[in-house]
């Protein structure tokens, strides 16, 4: 088990596990929401083609259907358009 934060909430994540699968098992409901209308979005493909799992992570947009937790990551919900 390791420690991460999520929009500055300190979450215990399993190692190595798929990041979106651990953040939903850990009650993360929305990754980011839209730059248009603000609708909120959560991982649905989990195979890197949606994209909207989409997270900050250390400073990064990535996907987080596609990244694995390590420790002490530091993720974030995206900011506007710019950030996708
Ligand atoms: S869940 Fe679809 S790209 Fe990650």
């Amino acid at each position: 088990m390791v420690a991460v934060t999520f929009d500055g909430q300190e979450l215990t994540l399993v190692e190595g596990e798929n990041l979106a699968a651990a953040l939903l098992a850990a009650g993360v409901d929305t990754f980011r929401e839209t730059p248009v209308s603000g609708a909120p979005r959560a991982p649905f493909c989990m195979m890197g083609a949606c994209f909207d799992c989409l997270v900050e992570i250390d400073g990064t947009v990535r996907q987080a259907c596609l990244a694995t937790v390590t420790d002490g990551m530091n993720i974030r919900k995206p900011n506007g358009t710019s950030d996708v």
